[in-house]
C-alpha cells in the first residue's frame, strides 16, 4: 500500500499573509484525511513562517489525524515533539534564509545529535524518519542511527522532469537507494517538489511506500479543490 501524506504548511502561509484566522490549517487537515490522505505533514520551522505552535497543539490533539511533524534536530524542537507526541517525526535540515528545505540532512556532520534525537523519539514510540539526499552512504548512516524510515529528497529529479531534461541518472540513483534502504529494513518515503507527473514517474519504484506532498497539492486545490486533487493523487499511487 502506497501512502499519501499531505503537507498543509501552505494553508498556514495563506492565513499568515493576513495575520488572521482564515484559512484554518486544522480544517484542511481534517478534510485531507476525509478525502483519503493517509497522514498530514506539518513543518514547525524555527521562524514559524507558516505552521505555529498553536496549529501543532490543535492538530496533534485530533486523534483521527495521523500526524507527521517535520522538525530540525535540535533540543528545542525535540522538546516540543516529545510534548505533543505526533505519530511520526521527520528530522529535516533547516536554514533560516532558505525558501524551502533545499537538501537532505548532513548525517556525517550531525550523526551524534541526530542519533540522540532518534533515540528519544523512539523511546516515546514516535516513528522516525530522516530527510536525506539520495545517497547510499546516507542510507547506511540512517540505518546505523536507528531511524525507522528515510525520506528521499526528490527536489532534483522533480526539477529535471519539470524542465523536460534527462532525469534517468537521478531516477536510477533514487531507485538504487530505495532498494538498498529496503534491504536494511528501512521504510522508504519520498518528498519535495512533487506534482502529478513526478509522482507518477517515481511510483515506478516499488520500494517507495509513502509520498509527502505539499506545495503542489495546496496550489492545485485553489483551482480544483482539495478533494479532486487528493483523489487524483490516490489514483496515481494505485497504479
Ligand atoms: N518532505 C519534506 C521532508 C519536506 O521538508 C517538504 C517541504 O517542506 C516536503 C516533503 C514537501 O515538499 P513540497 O511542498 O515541495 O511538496
Amino acid at each position: 500500500m502506497i501512502n499519501l501524506g499531505v503537507n498543509i504548511d501552505h494553508v498556514a502561509t495563506v492565513r499568515n499573509a493576513r495575520g488572521e484566522k482564515h484559512p484554518n490549517p486544522s480544517t484542511a487537515a481534517k478534510n485531507a484525511i476525509k478525502f483519503g490522505a493517509n497522514s498530514i505533514t506539518i513543518h514547525l520551522r524555527e521562524d514559524r513562517r507558516h505552521i505555529n505552535d498553536n496549529d501543532l497543539k490543535i492538530i496533534s490533539s485530533i486523534k483521527r489525524i495521523p500526524l507527521n511533524l517535520e522538525i530540525a534536530a535540535n533540543s528545542k524542537m525535540l522538546k516540543i515533539a516529545l510534548k505533543y507526541k505526533p505519530n511520526y517525526v521527520c528530522l529535516v535540515p533547516e536554514k533560516r534564509q532558505e525558501i524551502t528545505t533545499e537538501g537532505g540532512l548532513n548525517l556525517k556532520k550531525n550523526k551524534k545529535k541526530i542519533k540522540h534525537a532518534v533515540q528519544k523519539l523512539n523511546n516515546s514510540k514516535i516513528r522516525t524518519s530522516l530527510f536525506i539526499n539520495p545517497s547510499i552512504n546516507d542510507i547506511k548512516m540512517a540505518y546505523e542511527i536507528g531511524s525507522d524510515c528515510v525520506e528521499i529528497h526528490t527536489g532534483k529529479i522533480s526539477n529535471l522532469i519539470k524542465a523536460k531534461k534527462n532525469f534517468k541518472k537521478e531516477f536510477v540513483k533514487i531507485k538504487k537507494c530505495a532498494i538498498f534502504a529496503k534491504s536494511l529494513n528501512l521504510k522508504v518515503h519520498a518528498g519535495h517538489g512533487l506534482d502529478y507527473k513526478t509522482t507518477k514517474t517515481l511510483n515506478q519504484i516499488k520500494q517507495i511506500t509513502e509520498y509527502n506532498i505539499g506545495h503542489f497539492i495546496i496550489g492545485e486545490s485553489i483551482q480544483h479543490g482539495l478533494k479532486k486533487v487528493i483523489k487524483k493523487f490516490i489514483k496515481i499511487l494505485k497504479k
